[in-house]
């Protein structure tokens, strides 16, 4: 499906409307407020309100990963953009896309930039940047993706020698088995002319991990609840955010983060659009999300399982937050 371009030089496809998402969370909801222990998947994060939160995040003076990764990228895009030899960029999860500019004018530089392709599931976000980066990179064009990584990647335009970039950690959120197969189905979309650039976030001393995820200001706090507006808002339910306390923990068996909403009484919530009712005791944890942290080895191994040679590393001076940069096998 494609709207018309609401300039000359961009064009956005959408591939998830507001109502097959609303059909996903339903599903979602459904089913995560049934299991136990009680979950909701973390894409749902990213509403309006959400991706302003989340920006505030990468702004916190605890949480690192932002500035580490911009860094990475300040010393490493001219040499990226020379490794890749590519003249499209593909980002996923690509939200406002603010450190993306680090690669964009390097590959600019390198008069190497045709294409932009940002790909995002939330749609105002992506409208905005996608704009905003036609304006400032004319006269690249711009093809932005409304879709989710978890589905839609087949959709993503073969235009080009491609750089697909995974920034932020996100990969991280995803679940192993989820992972497993978004790399898998990655890799299967990619030809011998592209490249893959992920940043993922690196296993660290434990306290600076939990603060990353639970900030003195309450922002973190404040985006995992606002997971819960989004369900009212859509499903017509009556949570009461200030009901749940924000639970960042570090599960050092997994080596993830994973954050929780723990109901601190006991009540029951009521979601009318699903015809369901939630019993939450005093004590009880939904988990919201986790945030997985790596090893060199481990991702190399996961990269090469889906058939990725990984050929390039970089990290911040302190080594806790890495890029990699890996190719077709
Ligand atoms: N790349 C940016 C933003 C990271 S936040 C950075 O590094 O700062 C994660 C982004 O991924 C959000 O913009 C969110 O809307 C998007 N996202 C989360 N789950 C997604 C999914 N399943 N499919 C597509 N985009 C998703
Ligand atoms: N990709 C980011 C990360 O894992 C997303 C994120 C940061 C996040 N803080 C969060 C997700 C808090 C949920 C809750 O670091």
């Amino acid at each position: 499906m494609s709207k018309p371009p609401m300039t000359a030089d961009v064009r956005v496809d959408v591939h998830l409307t507001p109502e097959e998402l609303r059909a996903a969370l339903r599903e979602d909801v459904a089913s995560g407020l049934r299991a136990v222990p009680k979950d909701l998947p973390p894409k749902w994060f990213y509403d309006d309100r959400g991706s302003q939160l989340f920006d505030e995040i990468t702004r916190l003076p605890e949480y690192y990963p932002t500035r580490c990764e911009r860094a990475i990228l300040v010393a490493h895009a001219l040499e990226i953009a020379a490794l890749s030899n590519a003249d499209t960029l593909v980002e996923l999860g690509s939200g406002t896309s603010e450190k993306t500019r680090l690669l964009l004018d390097a590959f600019a530089r390198r008069d190497q930039l045709r294409r932009f392709v940002p790909f995002d599931v939330s749609e105002a976000t992506l409208r905005a940047a996608a704009e905003a980066v036609a304006a400032e990179y004319a006269p690249v064009a711009v093809h932005a993706v409304v879709g989710d990584f978890e589905r839609h990647l087949a959709t993503i335009p073969r235009d080009g020698d491609r750089l697909v970039m995974f920034l932020g950690g996100t990969i991280g959120n995803l679940a192993p088995k989820a992972r497993h197969d978004f790399l898998r189905d990655l890799a299967a979309g990619l030809g011998p002319g592209d490249a893959f650039l992920l940043g993922t976030d690196l296993v660290k001393d434990v306290d600076r991990l939990v603060r990353a995820y639970d900030d003195a200001a309450g922002v973190t706090a404040a985006f995992n609840r606002n997971v819960l507006e989004v369900v009212n808002r859509e499903l017509r339910a009556d949570f009461v955010p200030g009901r749940f306390e924000h639970v960042a923990r570090w599960d050092a068996e997994q080596e993830w983060i994973e954050m929780r909403l723990r109901s601190t009484v006991d009540h029951v919530v009521e979601v009318r659009d699903l015809g369901l009712r939630a019993v939450f005791s005093a004590g009880e944890d939904m988990r919201t999300e986790i945030s997985a942290k790596f090893r060199r080895e481990r991702i190399e191994e996961e990269l090469r399982d889906a058939g990725l040679e990984l050929r390039h590393w970089w990290t911040d001076p302190a080594g806790d937050f890495a890029l990699s940069l890996s190719f077709p096998a």
